[in-house]
């Protein structure tokens, strides 16, 4: 237990944390950091007067304060003037324009988190306060101190003051809103306000536990550092040993690299690891900024371009329970429509009866709806200040509300269940398997949307998917899709029309009937009226179907909700044939076919695959080796090709007839 190790053990671990926090790039394991940690925490109890200003034992908090002293900031920190889209962006520009006629900007992005200012002197962190009104904020020293990004000695032993955004990742936003959830705590509502939460505890061990995170992005007073460029300012102070969003951030001097620069995070914004509410635009230049000055509230060398928001005001206006695959329970809420970002939203989800308790909603309530990452909204708040009295209690159902069983609340779980083995909602569970790859392997849908698109109504039982495309306009304006999402998932339905018999089967989760067993089932019946109308002696006949599964397809056939859905699915053009080896047509085995011209009746990539799964193969060019020619409206030369070699023809007519 030397001086010497415990100066060796805060450079090591110092260095592992600037590796980690900073640079994103951890050079020891999680287990090697506890160990030196735990070995430095022993030096420094036995000599607490070694302890370090740097020491990373610094970092778990423990401080407890009484109250929040007030801190004058010696520059204001002001806030940002706001532009919202293209043409207010350009009405910025063009004022710069008048003062600086070249101007050369840095793009930021917008960090949504809460602004800080922090205090170095000699280079040791002596202050950290929050913006409060501008002039007058918050001492928050002990929770800043907790924070890993943010150094606690600087490169150089400098007297500086820095300003940056405190914020919390989306990862660990999630992290620590599930364990709220497990504790039955309230959530927060979002990143920033669990981040702001966290800055405004007295004990900072709470702070510590959160995962806060800092960006750099402001140095009030350059000059006084022989700094003239803001670029060079951001340089500086990551040389110091602050993370700057330099990765992301971007001198650019023409205005359509600026809005190329707003168009490219619009689209990323949610790939990256922490939210941002827009980009800053800066003029670099300090001289420019100095010659452009202030309004009384905001600099005129910069403003913000807010992203369009992200939560709105509706009424709830009914409570509506779905029951889910597992039969768990959850409140809908039914809002009167609106629009956000793009997309109309007319239900949020309130998860469950303590999520609607915690938030004291009540039928009647104005309430703040948010897009989440899911298909589904969420409701944030309610504006209580808007209640007029005629709001009506929510009270939670008793019985399942699809097959009216009562309903059992699992311990330790905030949910409701219907244990119900019979009831309908089970159906969620077969639409996922009935699309999953290896059923009717119907692209796109996995367990989510067919869930979300059931709660919604879209989707009750198997002939609903063939019926999406009714519905194309509605759903192409649910979160989360757009119009080519919506194409591709109505593609992939479509196509799976066309599978050969034994997905159908194993599609339909008759008990027993495995994709092994579908397969076998398939080859042997070769069309579904076959095997429906087969006998449980006929079945037991076949070779590996026994008994229990020939008992279960007699049943299910024996179904008439059953029967009445396969017809259902017959009319909606399904395939219930099976494609393999048996289907080979003698007009198209083995032959090679060329396409020319514009077919009506029928796309060219269909009249392929029609032609493969009856044994033919399609060519681009005609040749000797060509069969048949397919003539189309306005045949290119390839027709005139077939005629001098004298290759036998079909007009589209007879195509067709030959495929139906
Ligand atoms: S610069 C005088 N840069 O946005 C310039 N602010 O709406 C001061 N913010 O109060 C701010 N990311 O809390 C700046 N890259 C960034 C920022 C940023 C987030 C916040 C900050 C500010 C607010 C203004």
């Amino acid at each position: 237990m030397t001086i010497e190790r415990m100066n060796e053990l805060v450079e090591l671990l110092k260095e592992a944390n600037y590796n980690y926090h900073v640079l994103d790039k951890p050079t020891i394991t999680d287990q090697e950091y506890d160990h030196y940690f735990r070995e430095l925490i022993l030096i420094e109890e036995h000599h607490p007067k070694w302890r370090r200003d740097d020491s990373p034992t610094l970092r778990v908090g423990g401080e407890i304060i009484d109250s929040f002293d007030k801190i004058r900031h010696e520059i204001p920190m002001l806030s940002l003037g706001n532009v919202f889209n293209e043409s207010e962006i350009i009405a910025f520009h063009e004022k710069v324009k008048k003062v600086v006629p070249h101007p050369k900007y840095v793009c930021e992005l917008k960090i949504d988190g809460l602004s800080v200012s922090l205090l170095y002197k000699k280079g040791k962190l002596v202050r950290g306060a929050t913006r409060g009104d501008g002039s007058v904020g918050e001492d928050i020293t002990h929770n800043v101190k907790t924070i890993r990004s943010i150094p606690l000695v600087l490169n150089e032993k400098v007297d500086i003051e820095v300003r940056g955004e405190i914020y919390m990742s989306k990862s660990s936003f999630q992290k620590l809103n599930k364990m709220c959830e497990q504790n039955h705590k309230e959530k927060f509502a979002n990143p920033r306000n669990a981040a702001a939460g966290s800055v405004r505890q007295l004990d900072s061990s709470v702070a510590a536990k959160r995962n806060l995170d800092c960006f750099i992005y402001h140095l009030p007073n350059p000059l006084d550092y022989n700094i003239y460029y803001h670029s060079d300012a951001l340089t500086y102070m990551k040389k110091l040993g602050f993370t700057t969003n330099d990765s992301h951030n971007q001198t650019i001097a023409d205005i359509n690299d600026l809005l190329a620069y707003i168009s490219t995070y619009t689209k990323k914004r949610d790939e990256l690891p922490y939210e941002i509410d827009g980009i800053v635009i800066k003029v670099d230049s300090i001289s420019d900024q100095n010659r452009l000055g202030f309004t009384a509230r905001t600099p005129k060398w910069a403003t913000a371009y807010k992203f369009p928001a992200m939560e709105v005001l509706t009424k709830l206006s009914a409570i509506q329970f779905t029951v889910g695959r597992t039969g768990k329970i959850t409140p809908n809420a039914i809002l009167d429509p609106v629009f956000l970002m793009g997309s109309r939203i007319a239900r949020a989800t309130l998860h469950n009866e303590d999520y609607v308790k915690g938030k004291e909603i009540k039928i009647g309530d104005i309430v703040s709806i948010r897009k989440a990452g899911d298909v589904i909204p969420e409701v944030v708040e309610v504006k209580k200040e808007r209640r007029t009295g005629k709001e009506i209690d929510f009270e939670m159902i008793r019985d399942c509300p699809i097959c009216h069983i009562k309903l059992v609340r699992k311990e330790k779980e905030a949910a409701y269940y219907c244990m119900n083995s019979k009831c309908p909602a089970k159906k969620i569970e077969a639409l996922i398997h009935y699309a999953s790859r290896n059923a009717m392997n119907i692209e796109g849908f996995g367990e989510h949307i067919v869930e979300d698109f059931y709660n919604m109504g879209y989707l009750k039982d198997y002939p609903d998917f063939y019926r999406l495309y009714e519905h194309k306009e509605e759903l192409m304006e649910l979160e989360g899709f757009g119009e080519k999402s919506i194409t591709n998932l109505l593609d992939a339905i479509e196509k799976s029309k066309k599978n050969s018999l034994e997905r159908l089967l194993f599609g339909l989760g008759i008990r027993q009937v495995g994709q092994k067993n579908a397969k076998i089932l398939a080859t042997h019946f070769k069309h579904l009226d076959f095997l429906m109308d087969a006998t449980y002696e006929t079945l037991v006949s076949i070779k590996d179907v026994g008994e229990i599964m020939a008992q279960n397809i007699v049943r299910y056939f024996e179904n008439s909700e059953h029967l009445k859905m396969i017809q259902t699915l017959k009319k909606l053009g399904l395939n219930m044939e099976y494609l393999g080896k048996v289907n080979i047509d003698e007009s198209f085995a083995n032959k090679t076919f060329v396409l020319t011209g514009t077919l009506e009746s029928i796309t060219r990539e269909e009249a392929k695959q029609q032609i493969e799964s009856k044994g033919g193969k399609t060519a681009s060019s005609v040749s000797k080796k060509t069969d048949v020619v397919i003539v189309g409206k306005d045949p290119g030369s390839k027709y005139q090709k077939a005629v001098a070699l004298s290759i036998p023809i079909w007009d589209e007519e007879l195509f067709i007839r030959k495929i139906r």
